[in-house]
């Protein structure tokens, strides 16, 4: 992939006041167009993100969707409001709501289809615990997540898959540069099954999260490597976020 992507998720970490800063001190560095930046700050603060980085390079993306398209559903947030709000992406299924939020693959299928349906770009979360690595069982755990993408309708949309093993998430760990180059294979293969060759290459990227830093950003991304990373801890801070987007632009 020519532009790697460098998304960044928030979490629940930042303020009103902080997450303005940060989209205001990434939109003033303007970051290299070779590399496609994404920001998912909370759902309060969508739009002032939104627009502090109109009319840059810098796309927006939510950290979750509902999975019912309207209605009575108190609390939640639809994926047609995230596209009225500015998003462009939004990620899907990542390890904290399935294991916080009791989110399983039957609900992150219907999340990702209206996702989809309403163009936005789905960041679909897969990966294993560390008891599922240590038994041998990391592929078939990503195969099963990964069977929400059969069939999508993707029309001209996109899809991207984040290999995030839980256990390297906020941890300090990663995987070693030879298994995220597995990994992207596994995950490419999979894919190809799933949704056919010419979507599977021309509209489907595979990125890595789990405790990317500036420092060890380039052992994931390349080729026959990732096609980006998905970040957490070191995107709430300017200096490494943008550390992490010039390392692979280098
Ligand atoms: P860390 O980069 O803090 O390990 O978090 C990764 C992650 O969960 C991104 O979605």
């Amino acid at each position: 992939m020519d532009r790697p992507f460098v998304i960044g998720n928030w979490k629940m970490n930042l303020s009103l006041s902080k997450s303005a800063a940060l989209a205001r001190a990434m939109a003033e560095e303007k970051p290299p167009e070779r590399a496609t930046v994404v920001l998912c700050p909370s759902f309060p603060f969508i739009a002032a993100v939104a627009e502090t980085v109109e009319g840059t390079h810098i796309k927006v993306g939510a950290q979750n969707a509902a999975a019912e398209e309207k209605g009575a559903y108190t609390g939640e947030v639809s994926a047609g409001m995230l596209k009225e709000l500015g998003c462009h992406y939004v990620i899907i299924g990542h390890s904290e709501r399935r294991q916080h939020a009791g989110e399983n693959n039957e609900m992150i299928k219907r999340k990702l289809t209206l996702a989809n349906h309403y163009g936005l770009v789905p960041i679909l979360c897969v990966g294993e615990k560390m008891e599922e690595r240590q038994t041998g069982q990391w592929e078939n755990v990503i195969a099963h997540q990964l069977t929400v993408a059969e069939g999508l309708p993707l029309a001209a949309n996109f899809l991207i898959v984040a290999y995030e093993p839980v256990w390297a998430i906020g941890s300090g760990q990663t995987v070693s540069s030879d298994d995220a180059r597995l990994a992207a294979r596994t995950i490419r293969a999979l894919l190809l099954e799933l949704l056919g060759a010419t979507v599977s290459q021309k509209q489907c990227a595979v990125i890595y999260g789990g405790s990317v830093t500036a420092a060890n950003v380039k052992m994931f991304v390349g080729q026959d490597l990732m096609d980006g990373v998905l970040v957490g801890a070191s995107s709430i801070d300017a200096h490494e976020f943008l550390g992490i987007i010039n390392a692979l632009n280098k």
